[in-house]
């Protein structure tokens, strides 16, 4: 089977400028010796939109584990922005790599939408104003603007999600990481949600299973499988690979043609 190997598009940015995330020979295993990665190599330029595509049990949320340092101690180098993850640079690397975790209810546990939000960035050492204005602008990206007196739990599960997207953007991270962000979403959520992260101006690095969603939303696919990178290339080619897509399990809704879809 032959991988997708075209050429990323990151001409839009500084060639010279670090990625915003390079992943390097990445190899783990977990402490009962289960190999999840086996030697993970990709880069993310600053502004690309990439789809972390893969079947259940390929190591992707490993990797997003180690994106932030949770996860560390085997093989290879992740760096964000040039920072090498783990060790002194943990608080930092925290507040660059933004993960929005499958479930809002793991993110959010403050009485009110605006502590939630707050809370990062004053833990980070912002007060007053600048808190308050920092609040304001992540909740204003997330169409969450009004909502900072509101309990968390009195909100729609959309809702939460977009407050959760919101807490991460507080930190202006330089990459955000998504997993699995339209799971249990109802259309319109979802729409509205495609539509916000459309219109962010930051990296984003999104583990779905939502094969449309990730060709809306991301120019560039990786398919990880059994631990390495299968496959780096454009959505649309990725998903009109069917060899490819067949080998690692992964399912196109009925009827969805990605050559079709993916005209602008
Ligand atoms: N805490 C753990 N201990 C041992 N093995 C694990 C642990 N977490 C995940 N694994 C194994 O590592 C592999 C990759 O898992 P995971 O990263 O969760 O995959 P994905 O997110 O792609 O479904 C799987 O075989 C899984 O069973
Ligand atoms: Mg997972």
């Amino acid at each position: 089977m032959d991988p997708v190997n075209a050429p990323v598009n990151d001409t839009a940015t500084d060639p010279a400028a670090p990625a915003s995330l390079e992943v390097s020979g990445l190899a783990f295993a977990y402490p009962d010796g289960h190999q999840a990665l086996f030697g993970v190599d990709f880069r993310v330029a600053r502004g690309e939109r990439v789809a972390l595509l893969g079947p259940n049990g390929a190591g992707k949320t490993t990797l997003v584990l180690h994106l932030n340092g949770i996860l560390g101690g085997g093989a290879g180098t992740v760096t964000v922005a040039g920072l090498p993850v783990g060790g002194r640079n943990t608080a930092e690397i925290r507040r660059r790599v933004g993960i929005v975790f499958q479930d809002p209810d793991d993110q959010l546990f403050m009485p009110t939408v605006r502590e939630d939000v707050a809370f990062g960035p004053a833990a980070a050492g912002l007060r007053g104003p600048e808190l308050r204005e920092r609040v304001g602008r992540a909740l204003d990206l997330v169409g969450m603007g009004g909502f900072e007196d509101r309990p968390p739990h009195h909100l729609s599960f959309g809702q939460r999600r977009r407050v959760a997207v919101a807490t991460v953007l507080a930190m202006e991270p330089e990459i955000l990481v998504l997993d699995e962000p339209s799971s249990n979403l109802d259309p319109a959520s979802r729409r509205e949600l495609a539509d916000i992260l459309r219109g962010l101006d930051v990296t984003v690095l999104m583990v779905t299973h939502d094969l449309p969603y990730a060709l809306e939303l991301c120019p560039r696919a990786l398919v990880l499988s059994e631990g390495v990178i299968a496959a780096d290339g454009p959505t649309a080619e990725i998903l009109g690979d069917d060899a490819l897509m067949r080998a690692h399990r992964l399912e196109l809704p009925f009827g969805f043609d990605p050559r079709v879809a993916g005209r602008p």
